[in-house]
């Protein structure tokens, strides 16, 4: 596992929009499997830029969403499906065929199910980007006695129930839907942004190399191919040289 700690959060997001645009262009029909919330938002603007300026070929790339707000409208600006349209979907001009999401007004199984023969058919993931959550979850990746290999409904924490997406919800979520650890244990590449001094706790339990299904992210110890970009906040805790 590679520690990379950049200065702050616009050369990590930086950095990492240079590793995605890397991956697309060695595999111009790559999946990449996107997180939402705060920390990748910037790396996504950064992509769209390189994206606009340079010949990135985003013809055959598709997209997959990590994870979704359960019993939420699809068309609640707190959604996943809402940040993905606005920050990768539209600007990336990604077609329908070739995006890959959860469908919060479909039967959450079946929905399970179909991403789930989705990936068994055209996956694995090629490129993973991932957050660190507060409560140390991946996707809804939950922390508990047990953890799920592919897609499932999660049951969701307060923690996560207190995520700022949230405080433009019409409704609280009944329930999370995301890939499970399998899915992402068996992406190609992995790429866990995390950024900001109240992630600096959390970035500190997992350097620890302790792996339990009470930290869902160090699984991530097990992939032979992962990148942590941290800013120097976030870093500040930790034990690694810096
Ligand atoms: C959310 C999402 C994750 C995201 C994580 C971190 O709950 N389910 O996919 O990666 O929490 O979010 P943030 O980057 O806003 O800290």
């Amino acid at each position: 596992m590679q520690f990379v700690i950049d200065a702050d959060h616009e050369s990590l997001s930086r950095r990492a929009a240079g590793i995605i645009a890397a991956a697309i262009r060695a595999k111009p029909d790559m999946l990449l499997c996107a997180a939402t919330g705060a920390t990748p938002t910037l790396a996504y603007r950064r992509l769209v830029e390189m994206a606009r300026g340079e010949s990135l070929v985003l013809a055959c790339l598709r997209l997959l969403k990590l994870d979704e707000w359960g019993g939420l409208a699809m068309d609640d600006p707190a959604t996943c499906e809402a940040y993905l349209q606005q920050h990768l979907v539209g600007p990336l001009a990604v077609p329908p065929e070739r995006y890959v999401a959860w469908d919060t007004m479909a039967d959450s199984t079946a929905e399970c199910q179909r991403i789930g023969r989705y990936l068994a058919e055209y996956g694995p993931i090629d490129l993973a980007v991932l957050g660190l959550g507060a409560n140390l979850h991946l996707g809804f990746n939950e922390p508990g006695e047990s953890l799920y290999p592919g897609p499932h409904i999660a049951q969701l924490s307060e923690s996560s129930l207190a995520h700022p997406m949230l405080s433009v919800a019409r409704q609280r979520p009944t329930c999370g839907l995301t890939l499970g650890m399998a899915d992402l244990l068996r992406s190609r590449e992995i790429l866990l942004l995390v950024s900001g001094r109240h992630k600096a706790p959390q970035l500190a339990m997992f350097e620890r190399q302790r792996i339990s299904t009470h930290c869902p992210a160090s699984f991530l110890h097990l992939h032979p191919r992962v990148t942590v970009l941290a800013d120097v906040e976030a870093a500040s805790l930790l034990e690694i040289p810096q």
